[in-house]
């Protein structure tokens, strides 16, 4: 139930404001013991002609509210009143809720009917996956997830950089250092090796040049020869990059690249030209955006070709053509916000209004803090590298554990274990804070199991199953219908936390921020460990209020599970 809105209706009722009024003016106190929700009546005086502090007296006594079974309190505190929720109602409503609902809680169907595209990952292939490409990865991941939770029909999209002028020189390079062996065991490897011995060798044989930009004419002008090579690259990097999307649990619907696109560039221009929109420009076509403020968008190069962006307007015109989408997210760097507010305008200007609809989401940066890793080249980090460097030391740290605690667990869960808090300890440091800020990788923060981190979470949600394993031993099992007796302070502000997750889903779709939810269960997770270390579950007075404690542990498990879910993160059962 949304207590809110329900305390909004009944003051519509008895006072000349509407609910859309009455809800904006309501508050949540600053303090608990002033209520738990309190409505000002300075606004009402006016019309009313009396003071606020008398109407709050008023309203406060009006018996519109006695039939109200869930509300313990209602007083005036000066010009304001006071709504005190009762907590025994509000503990079985919400909790016996999630338990209904198990880790379906937080669905919504707000999105039905609505199609949502979400491009994300979009790597440059024939390149190394470093951890920058982890970001939009693993945001538009969770951007995905949420929209599909909230009723959305979400498409997932993988825009590859999978053309230009740098696959001229990859076919020129392979033709004379290539390796078929080396590249068949690790593509990327070789790919990038003979590409840097380009750019070596180029600086004293310009003849490579020339050769690199035919091979890349022959490439467009869809030679066989090249475009098989061109495929042989792009294949090879999409298995390298598939294992580590799998590893990830990550899916794409489309891997429509800039080549696919790129045929319908033509037809973008020809558009361009008959709604007179392009202007020549020292030798380039481009769209002026002068009205919009930004600088030319540049449509055709002095040598004829297309570029980057009118590839996107090809891709944006595509998207529409074929999803009639309500909603056309870019989940891309901060560096390319410019490029892409010139795409939006173009479409604007062209006449197409479905541009207000599409949306840059951008990131910050990586960085790290006192980590080395082996990577040839100082400046990339691999995403594969890091990921497995944090399962290693994840690994280390459950050993230990187990031994200290006396736990048995054999090496294949040990591993399964590791692999999920490893991996989760990554991706949780993409997504526990705004995504524009860039972030910082330090293994102290992002392993520390008492920190605000993916091992802390998933430990806690392991450690409250165990407790409902070892009470089902005691054939004690959770019961919904004896929430009411959760009432004490700890209980009450952890129930509360829960019944916020809800809304936190639709926040973190408004705005696009995966970290809406992480916060949420992470204030979950330290109010259930608060409530925890103060009361008792299989120790507690009654078996009702066990049973009733229990119920409370479900939902939590369930509220985690659901929650790290979104942000694509797997939960273990036991550690
Ligand atoms: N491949 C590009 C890069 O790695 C990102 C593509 C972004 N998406 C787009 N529609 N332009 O920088």
């Amino acid at each position: 139930m949304d207590y809110k809105s329900e305390i909004a209706k009944v003051l519509a009722g008895i006072t000349e404001l509407d609910i859309e009024n009455v809800l904006k003016l309501i508050e949540i106190p600053p303090q608990s013991d002033m209520g738990d929700y309190a409505f000002p009546c300075f606004v009402l005086a006016k019309t009313m002609r009396k003071a606020p502090q008398m109407i709050a007296q008023d309203v406060a006594a009006n018996e519109a509210f006695t039939s109200v079974s869930w509300l313990s309190k209602i007083v005036n505190a000066g010009p304001y009143v006071n709504f005190y929720i009762d907590r025994g109602s509000f503990a079985k409503d919400i909790v016996g809720n999630i338990i209904d609902l198990g880790d379906t809680y937080g669905e919504d169907n707000v999105g039905e009917g609505k199609t949502i595209i979400v491009e994300y990952s979009s790597p440059n292939i024939a390149k190394p996956f470093h951890v920058g490409h982890a970001f939009t990865t693993i945001i538009g991941n969770s951007l995905a997830k949420i929209y599909t939770k909230l009723g959305y029909k979400v498409v997932r999209m993988n825009h590859l950089g999978d053309y230009g002028t740098q696959f001229g020189k990859l076919i020129t390079a392979y033709r004379l250092w290539g390796d078929e062996e080396k590249l068949n065991e690790s593509p990327i490897d070789e790919l990038l090796r003979i590409y840097v011995k380009f750019h070596e060798e180029e600086k004293n044989d310009p003849s490579l040049t020339t050769s690199a930009r035919e091979n890349f004419k022959k490439l467009e002008d869809g030679c066989p020869e090249e475009v098989e090579l061109w495929k042989k690259f792009r294949d090879m990097s999409l298995v390298v990059f598939n294992k580590l999307y799998d590893r990830m649990g990550i899916s794409f619907d489309n891997y429509n690249g800039e080549s696919f696109y790129s045929t319908m560039s033509n037809d973008v221009v020809k558009m361009l030209q008959d709604k007179n929109l392009l202007v020549e420009s020292e030798g380039a076509q481009v769209v002026d955006l002068e009205e919009y403020g930004y600088p030319p968008c540049i449509i055709l190069k002095s040598d004829g070709t297309t570029i980057y962006a009118s590839r996107d307007l090809a891709a944006a015109m595509y998207r529409y053509d074929n999803y009639k989408f309500d909603k056309n997210i870019y989940v891309v760097g901060i560096p390319q916000a410019l490029h892409f507010k010139q795409v939006f305008a173009v479409l604007k200007k062209a006449g197409f209004d479905y541009a207000d609809n599409c949306e840059h989401v951008g990131f910050g940066l990586v960085k790290f803090k006192n980590m080395k890793f082996s990577t040839r080249d100082g400046n990339i980090v691999l995403l594969e590298e890091l990921i497995d460097e944090a399962v290693a030391k994840t690994k280390e740290i459950i050993t230990n554990n187990c031994k200290q605690r006396g736990v048995e667990m054999t090496e294949d869960e040990i591993n399964m274990i590791s692999e999920k808090v490893g991996l989760g300890a990554v991706i949780y440091t993409y997504v526990k804070s705004g995504r524009e800020r860039d972030i910082v990788f330090s293994w102290e923060e992002m392993l520390d199991f008492e920190g605000d981190t993916a091992p802390y979470l998933i430990y806690t949600y392991a450690r409250t199953r165990s407790i409902l394993r070892k009470a089902k031993e005691q054939g004690l099992e959770p019961d919904k219908d004896k929430t009411n007796l959760l009432i004490n302070d700890d209980e009450y502000m952890l129930i509360r936390n829960l019944a916020d997750f809800k809304s936190s889903v639709s926040k973190a779709a408004a705005s696009n921020e995966p970290f809406m939810i992480s916060r949420q269960v992470s204030q979950i997770a330290r109010a259930y460990n608060r409530f925890y270390n103060n009361s008792s579950i299989l120790g507690a007075e009654s078996d009702d209020l066990k049973c009733a404690r229990l119920a409370l542990c479900e939902a939590v498990c369930d509220t985690i599970k659901s929650g790290l879910n979104l942000v694509g993160i797997d939960v273990v059962e036991r550690m």
